[in-house]
């Protein structure tokens, strides 16, 4: 059944995909976007897919904007909380705004899209939240103290909410993608990404397309006895 599906960080990497893969599987998709107006534009051109831009670490801006994408497009029952951003640094290096820029986007932004969202999937009694978390939320890295931290908050943020979305059929699930070759890992210097590549077991990065496909199906009617969960899609490079 198509639904209006909402996709934070929507227009590029792998956001993009998800937008792209949840609008073939039959969804009417809302892509948000932080601040890369081209980007945006061209995939809007390419896709057909609406793009919006406001910041998911404003509280307010996420409560504006789902109105409009409400008056646009109908009640939001699929939620992605895709954007994201990275500040990496050694502790020793890493400044308050470093660590605050990261939580607010990764952590804050998934609270504010989530606790807009979540009176109308109460009362419409339906609701797919999927949130993007990483390996690195899982198992930690180095340099990552601020990102690692906000991606395993997203897990614990989702596993809390499962058990209050549960009696009105809302489902909150979690991805936790490995490294993809996106914009965001390919700003790795290449060195570190080649030590990366060799702990992969699959000997790759993955594709955003790959990660797409998990959110596909977790956001799909048939998935409603799924919630609480994380799926891992990293090539081997983690078990949880
Ligand atoms: N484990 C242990 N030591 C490490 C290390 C690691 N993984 N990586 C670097 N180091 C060491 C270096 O060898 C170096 O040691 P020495 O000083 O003894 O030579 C030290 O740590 C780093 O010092 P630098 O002064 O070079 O550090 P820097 O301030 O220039 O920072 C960096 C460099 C930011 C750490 C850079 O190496 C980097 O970007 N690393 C990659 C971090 C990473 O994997 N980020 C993931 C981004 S992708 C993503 O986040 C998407 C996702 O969800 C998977």
């Amino acid at each position: 059944m198509g639904r209006v599906a909402l996709v934070t960080g929507g227009s590029r990497g792998i956001g993009a995909a998800i937008s792209v893969a949840l609008k073939e599987a039959g969804h009417t998709v809302a892509a948000t976007y932080g601040g890369n107006d081209e980007a945006a534009r061209k995939f809007t051109d390419e896709t057909g897919i609406k793009t919006y831009k406001w910041s998911v670490a404003d509280y307010d801006a996420c409560a504006e904007g789902i109105r409009q994408v409400e008056a646009d497009l109908g009640p939001v029952d699929i939620l992605v909380n895709n954007a994201g951003i990275t500040r990496d640094a050694p502790f020793h290096k890493m400044t308050p705004q470093q660590w605050k820029e990261v939580i607010d986007t990764n952590l804050t932004g998934v609270f504010n899209m989530t606790h807009n969202l979540w009176p109308g999937m109460r009362e419409r009694k339906y609701g797919r939240i999927i949130t993007i978390s990483s390996v690195n939320g899982q198992k930690g890295q180095f340099a990552q103290a601020n990102y690692s931290a906000s991606k395993a908050g997203d897990i614990g943020f989702s596993r809390a909410l499962a058990q209050e979305g549960a009696r009105n059929n809302i489902t909150v699930n979690v991805v936790a993608p490995g490294y993809i070759a996106t914009d965001m890992v390919m700003a790795v210097p290449e060195k570190v990404r080649e030590q990366i590549i060799a702990q992969i077991p699959v000997g790759r990065l993955g594709q955003p397309e790959e990660i797409a496909r998990c959110v596909v199906f977790l956001a799909s009617d048939d998935a409603g006895f799924i919630t609480g969960s994380t799926i891992s899609a990293n090539g081997g490079q983690f078990f949880s």
